[in-house]
């Protein structure tokens, strides 16, 4: 089942603010629907957006296809309906280059967007298990962070089809998954795809990491990205910096997975990067509160970063 398609004239998510209680397929058929499920996170995760924002122009297309102003507008809204992963932007504006040459064109750009995507799960997949067992040794124990399955993709995923991968070879060892405050990407997600494939593992509280980390009880610690910068800074969901402090802490890798469409080859450094503030309400109500989505992991912190079409070693010193 792919978490993002279009079908029948129409976008199909799996709503994603359902689970894990409900498996349900949410139909969109007009930009406001869509932009409005990227925002509550109905679809989400940086590949998955990607796609969701070129499908966003397609509908975008259709809707408005012989208003040149309602058209621009309804595209502006698709690639800023969230900052901080690249992928969202950088979808949509393919999707966009192709817009004087008519739907149609609009449509087969997102399908080819769409079925990199599932090319590059499979690549990464791979590629990421292979380091993995080259880090650690086999059955390696894993903690990860946020959700980066086939959830948060089309089908496969980034950090979790790594995870996958070494459960389908029989070399992996138990996981952690983190809770990921405060919407619970990683104990209803991650929890969620783990339990359908099989894989041994226990949920922890955000803060439990470098603790896990420090007691011995994590040998790498495998998660996703939102946008790499040109520096190999890491964005990625709040938590992030504080467990690749534990892993260094630890001395163990910290191995970020993420395809090229997160590469952002032209932002220098996180701290140029857009991060998403999201309602304070989302942490806790009734008194104020902080609620950055995501954060910056430093480059120095990073071991590797693999992709679907090559491993970079920063901690040997190659560059992205
Ligand atoms: O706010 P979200 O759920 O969209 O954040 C997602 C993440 O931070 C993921 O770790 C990242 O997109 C990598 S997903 C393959």
């Amino acid at each position: 089942m792919r978490t993002i398609d279009w079908v029948d004239g129409v976008v199909e998510i799996i709503d994603q603010t359902l689970l894990p209680g409900r498996l349900e397929v949410r139909r969109i058929s007009t930009v406001e629907e869509l932009v409005d499920a990227i925002r509550s996170l109905a679809v989400r995760g940086a590949p998955a957006l990607g796609v969701a924002g070129a499908y966003g122009v397609a509908l975008a297309a259709k809707q408005h296809g012989g208003d040149a102003e309602r058209l621009r507008s309804a595209v502006h809204l698709v690639t800023t309906a969230r900052p901080t992963a690249v992928n969202l932007a950088r979808g949509a504006r393919r999707a966009a280059a192709r817009l004087p040459e008519g739907f149609d064109a609009v449509l087969a750009e997102a399908d080819a967007q769409r079925d990199e995507e599932i090319a590059a799960s499979a690549a990464m997949a791979g590629r990421g298990a292979d380091l993995l067992t080259e880090l650690c040794g086999a059955a390696p124990r894993v903690l990860t962070h946020c959700n980066t399955g086939a959830l948060a993709a089309v089908v496969g995923g980034t950090a979790l089809g790594v995870v996958a991968e070494l459960h389908r070879r029989g070399t992996l060892g138990p996981v952690i998954a983190s809770e990921t405050r405060p919407l619970l990407q990683g104990a209803r997600l991650t929890a969620w795809e783990l339990s359908q494939l099989g894989v041994d593992f226990r949920v922890a509280v955000d803060g439990a990491g470098p603790f896990l980390m420090a007691r011995g009880e994590v040998d790498a610690v495998v998660l996703g990205a939102d946008r790499i910068c040109a520096n190999g800074d890491t964005v990625n969901k709040v938590g992030t910096y504080a467990h690749a402090l534990g892993a260094r802490r630890a001395g163990i890798p910290f191995v970020v997975v993420a395809p090229e469409t997160t590469v952002d080859a032209d932002t220098a450094s996180g701290a140029d990067v857009e991060i998403e503030d999201r309602d304070g309400a989302e942490v806790i109500s009734g008194v104020p509160a902080v609620n950055p989505a995501f954060d910056v992991t430093p480059h120095d912190l990073v071991t590797a970063i693999v992709t679907d079409r090559r491993v970079i070693r920063l901690d040997r010193g190659e560059r992205v």
